[in-house]
């Protein structure tokens, strides 16, 4: 090896791997490994995990587990393996890369991954869309793991009550501890489907109904009694002006409010599509829009758009444009009169 083109850093590492044979337990970092220190959130721009390189974790959600006082997020790992990719955190800016807890194998479509925590069960939940490389299988996987990092296992694999089912959210109602997922349905997503899930969390029940809200990205939250659901229109990996509904049951009626993107010159939600809403702990009504900077493709290195949701006085969703912005836009709920 030519060792006069390589770098500084490079030629360094070489010698101390060099000197490191023989008495063995020398660790290196690798040269990927850049701790961040970031105190914000950036939309759209390149973010970096603690291994120097940009998350690869898109159409998730994100969690938190009070006992271990960490945020997880999950998200397609679209680099290789593909598959689920999990990142943790304590402060929602800076995200230590947890690896792939599912490998998608011979699934040949893993899209839009989301995991809840079952407190009874001791046991995380994630479902998925699963589908075949023409999008035409449409089914609902779920997968479980004793472990937030995983090894996620998949359980089975089908249509909710026989309904095509694609882009999915997945919603637990604080009040009740009872989970729902929103899917896109019917040929091609010409609507938007809630189906509640059974006790366990691991089964769709036959309380599934078309909710007439189109179509894709479903993302939901919920504040005093009323249900907030955001959603894309359906155009590929090409952004789209979105949509909110409100209704005050999950299972609807909803009724379509407009577009809650104020000043979004592009028309496009901000150059952005919706993945989930974020409840975040600790403040008062605090909501996070997660959404994915496509760019026109499932890219790997497809960057998000991480934006705070406002509930109007009179209830209407907004989201502003922030270029950087961060949590101390929100009342700490100890101090919330
Ligand atoms: C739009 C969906 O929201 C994405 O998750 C993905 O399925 C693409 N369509 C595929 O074109």
């Amino acid at each position: 090896m030519n060792t006069r083109s390589l770098g500084f850093v490079e030629r360094l590492r070489i010698a101390v791997l060099l000197m490191g044979v023989g008495i063995g337990a020398i660790q290196v970092p690798s040269l990927a490994q850049k701790p961040t220190a970031y105190a914000s959130f950036k939309p759209g721009a390149v973010w970096l995990a603690d291994d120097g390189l940009p998350i690869d974790c898109h159409g998730g959600n994100i969690i938190y587990i009070d006992s271990l006082k960490t945020f997880y997020w999950y998200g397609e790992h679209r680099g290789e393996p593909r598959g689920a990719a999990c990142y943790s955190s304590k402060d929602l800016y800076n995200w230590k890369n947890e690896g792939v807890v599912l490998k998608k194998g011979a699934i040949d479509v893993f899209e839009r991954p989301k995991v809840i925590y079952d407190a009874t069960r001791h046991r995380y939940v994630m479902w998925f869309h699963y589908d075949g490389n023409r999008y035409t299988v449409a089914e609902l996987g779920v997968a479980i793991s004793d472990k937030p990092t995983g090894p996620f296992v998949v359980q089975h694999h089908s249509r909710p009550n026989g309904h095509e089912s694609r882009d999915i959210g997945l919603f637990m109602d604080p009040e009740t501890q009872k989970a729902y997922i929103g899917y896109a349905a019917d040929h091609v997503n010409r609507t938007i489907r809630m189906v509640e899930l059974s006790g366990d969390y691991l089964s769709t029940t036959a309380q599934d109904t078309d909710i007439e809200a189109h179509c894709e990205g479903p993302g939901i939250l919920k504040q005093n009694g009323v249900y907030y659901l955001l959603t894309s229109g359906c155009s590929g990996w090409t952004p789209n002006p979105a949509t909110y509904y409100t209704a005050s049951s999950l299972m609807g009626p909803y009724t379509s409010q407009g577009n809650p993107f104020i000043g979004d010159v592009g028309n496009n939600s901000f150059n952005s599509q919706p993945c989930y809403i974020f409840k975040i702990p600790g403040y008062k009504n605090a909501y996070l829009y997660m959404g994915d900077r496509w760019n026109g493709g499932g890219h790997a290195d497809s960057q998000y758009v991480f934006l705070p949701i406002t509930i109007t006085p009179a209830g209407k969703m907004e989201l502003h444009w922030y270029a950087e912005w961060n949590l101390n836009l929100f009342t700490p709920e100890k101090t919330a009169r």
